[in-house]
C-alpha cells in the first residue's frame, strides 16, 4: 500500500473544463479500491466550496503574504479525502479555473498555481503537520509543474509522477514572474524551468519527476516527434526511459447507457433496439426533424483547433449535403462558436449547435447519436470516443493518439477479426473526414453489420482498474529510485 497526493487543477464532479476533470475524479477512487491510501488535493474554487459538505481546516498557513487553509472534505460519490488549498485571493472569484466568463486566461495564473504547488509541497514534506504525508506525489499537467521541482531540492522526499494530458498547455510565463514567484534560482537554467529564457511549469514536471506518464501509449510515443512535441520532445526523448504511456479508463457507473438517468430511455448490449428512442427524443428537444432512420452524427467537445474544428468546417457544407443529421455541443474559441452558429441558423434542419457547457445534453447526445466525430488533429487519450464505445454511437476519428489506441477501423480485415468498433481516417484533412463519414453512412445502410460494430464497440473493456495497476506498479518503482 502506497500513500498518494494526486494534485489536479479539477476533478468531476466538483469542478471540470475537460478529461482531466473526469480522470481525476475516477482515478483516485480506483486507486483507493485498490487499497492504496490516497488523497486528491484540488484549489478551493467557489464552485467547488459550494459542492461539498463536510469541511474541517486541517492546516493554517501563508504563501506570497496571503492567509492559505487546508480543508479536508470528500470527493462527492466516493469515499476519497480532497484536500482544498483555500487562498481566497487566488481562488474564490467567478469564472472558470483558468480564465474569466469571457475565455480570457487569468493574468496572475502563475501565481494562482505556484500555491497550489507550494502547499503539495509543504504536504508531500511533512510541514503542515496533517499526521498524513505521501510516499509518491502525482502531479497533473502545468498547474502542478512546479512540485517535481521544488521537491528534487529535497534530499527526504516522497517519489514524483507527472502525468501529461496535454502537451499543448504549458505554463509559460516571462522571465520576470520566475523572481516574482521567488522561486530558487537553482532552478533557472536550460535543464530546469528556464524554456527560452522564460519560465515553463510543465518543464519543472518534464525535467524533475522521477518518472512521467502520457495519457495514452500512442501519445506516449508521439510526443518525442517535433511535431506533437511543442517544443519540448528532445527534453523528452531524453526522458524517455521514465516515460510511458498508460491510458485513461472511464467512469463506467457515470457512463452507463443501462443506468444512465439523463436519457429518455435507458438501454444495453442486448437492448440495442431501444437506442434510438434517444434519437428521436433529441430530435423532437433539438427541432429537427424526428425520424429514427436518419443517420445522427454527434459531437461535444472543447471548440478549440485541437478537436479537428478546421476541418469540419472546411467540409461542413458537403457533410449537410448528406442525409444525415449533426449535433454539436461545445464551448471555445469564440470565431469557431460564431461560425458554427452560421451554418446553424443556415440549415436549422440539419445541423443543431448549442454552445455552452452542459453535462446532461452531453449525455443525450451520446446516447441518441449513431456516429460519433472526433477528428482531432491531436488527441492525448480523449474521453468522449470511449465514452461512444460504451454507448454504441460508432466514433468516426483521426488516428492520432489515444483515438489510435482504440478505435479500429471498419476495415475488411478488422471486420473479419471482429475488432472493427469505428471509422478512421486515411489522413489529417477535410477530405479523408468526408470520405469516412460517407463509408460510415454507407455501413449504416447494412443494418446487420452496423450493429455487429456496435456490439463490438460495447464490448470494449476501458474500465480504470486496470489503469489503477499499472499506476500502481509506476508508483513502486518510483519510490525505488528516492
Ligand atoms: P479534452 O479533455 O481535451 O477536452 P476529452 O475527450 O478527454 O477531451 O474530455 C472531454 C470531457 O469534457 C468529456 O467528458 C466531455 O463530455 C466533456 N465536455 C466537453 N465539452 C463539453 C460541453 N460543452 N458540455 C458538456 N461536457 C463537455
Ligand atoms: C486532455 C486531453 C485529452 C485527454 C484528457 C484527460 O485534456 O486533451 O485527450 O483525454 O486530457 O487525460
Amino acid at each position: 500500500m502506497s500513500k498518494i497526493l494526486y494534485i489536479s487543477s479539477e476533478a468531476f464532479p466538483l469542478i471540470k473544463t475537460g478529461g482531466l476533470a473526469d480522470v481525476a475524479g475516477s482515478l483516485p477512487a480506483a486507486l483507493l479500491k485498490q487499497s492504496q491510501d490516497v488523497k486528491l488535493l484540488l484549489p478551493a474554487y467557489p464552485e467547488v466550496l459550494k459542492k461539498i459538505k463536510k469541511k474541517k481546516i486541517l492546516a493554517k498557513t501563508r504563501y506570497y503574504n496571503q492567509d492559505v487553509n487546508i480543508i479536508e472534505s470528500c470527493l462527492p460519490g466516493s469515499h476519497v479525502i480532497v484536500l482544498l488549498v483555500d487562498c481566497p485571493v487566488a481562488f474564490n472569484r467567478p469564472g472558470g479555473p483558468y480564465t474569466d466568463h469571457h475565455g480570457r486566461e487569468w493574468d496572475d495564473n502563475a501565481l494562482r498555481f505556484a500555491v497550489l504547488c507550494y502547499a503539495a509541497v509543504d504536504i508531500a514534506l511533512n510541514k503542515l503537520a496533517l499526521s498524513w504525508y505521501p510516499d509518491v506525489v502525482h502531479c497533473n499537467d502545468w498547474q502542478s509543474g512546479l512540485v517535481p521541482a521544488l521537491l528534487s531540492l529535497s534530499s527526504k522526499r516522497p517519489a514524483t509522477i507527472f502525468t501529461i494530458h496535454n502537451l499543448a498547455y504549458q505554463g509559460v510565463f516571462n522571465k520576470q514572474t520566475f523572481t516574482d514567484l521567488k522561486l530558487p534560482k537553482k532552478l533557472w537554467h536550460p535543464d530546469g524551468l528556464e524554456f527560452y529564457e522564460q519560465l515553463s511549469f510543465i518543464k519543472g514536471g518534464l525535467a524533475y519527476a522521477d518518472k512521467i506518464t502520457a495519457v495514452s501509449p500512442n501519445y506516449a510515443k508521439e510526443i518525442l516527434q517535433p511535431e506533437y512535441g511543442y517544443g519540448l520532445s528532445g527534453l523528452l526523448k531524453h526522458r524517455r526511459k521514465d516515460l510511458s504511456g498508460i491510458l485513461n479508463g472511464i467512469n463506467k457507473k457515470h457512463w452507463n447507457p443501462g443506468t444512465d438517468h439523463y436519457l429518455k430511455q435507458k438501454y444495453n448490449r442486448h437492448s440495442l433496439n431501444k437506442k434510438s428512442l434517444n434519437k428521436t427524443a433529441l430530435q423532437q428537444e433539438l427541432s429537427l426533424q424526428v425520424n429514427a432512420s436518419i443517420p445522427l452524427i454527434g459531437m461535444v467537445s472543447r471548440l478549440v483547433e485541437q478537436k479537428g474544428l478546421e476541418f469540419i468546417l472546411d467540409s461542413l457544407g458537403k457533410i449537410l449535403s448528406l442525409p444525415v443529421q449533426f449535433v454539436i455541443l461545445g464551448t471555445g474559441e469564440s470565431h469557431y462558436e460564431l461560425q458554427l452558429s452560421n451554418w446553424a441558423s443556415q440549415h436549422p434542419d440539419k445541423l443543431h449547435v448549442t454552445i455552452g457547457y452542459d453535462e446532461a445534453l452531453a449525455h443525450r447526445i451520446e446516447a441518441a447519436s449513431d456516429m460519433y466525430l472526433m477528428p482531432s488533429i491531436f488527441e492525448p487519450c480523449g474521453l468522449n470516443q470511449l465514452y461512444s464505445l460504451r454507448y454504441g454511437t460508432l466514433p468516426i476519428v483521426t488516428a492520432v493518439g489515444g483515438l489510435a489506441d482504440t478505435v479500429n477501423d471498419a476495415n475488411q480485415k478488422n471486420i473479419a477479426y471482429g475488432t472493427a468498433n469505428g471509422f478512421v481516417l486515411k489522413n489529417k484533412n477535410s477530405s479523408a473526414l468526408l470520405a469516412a463519414i460517407k463509408r460510415a453512412l454507407v455501413m449504416y445502410k447494412k443494418p446487420e453489420q452496423w450493429r455487429q460494430l456496435q456490439h463490438n464497440a460495447m464490448r470494449g473493456d476501458f474500465s480504470w482498474q486496470t489503469s489503477a495497476e499499472h499506476y500502481i506498479r509506476l508508483y513502486q518503482q518510483a519510490i525505488k529510485t528516492v
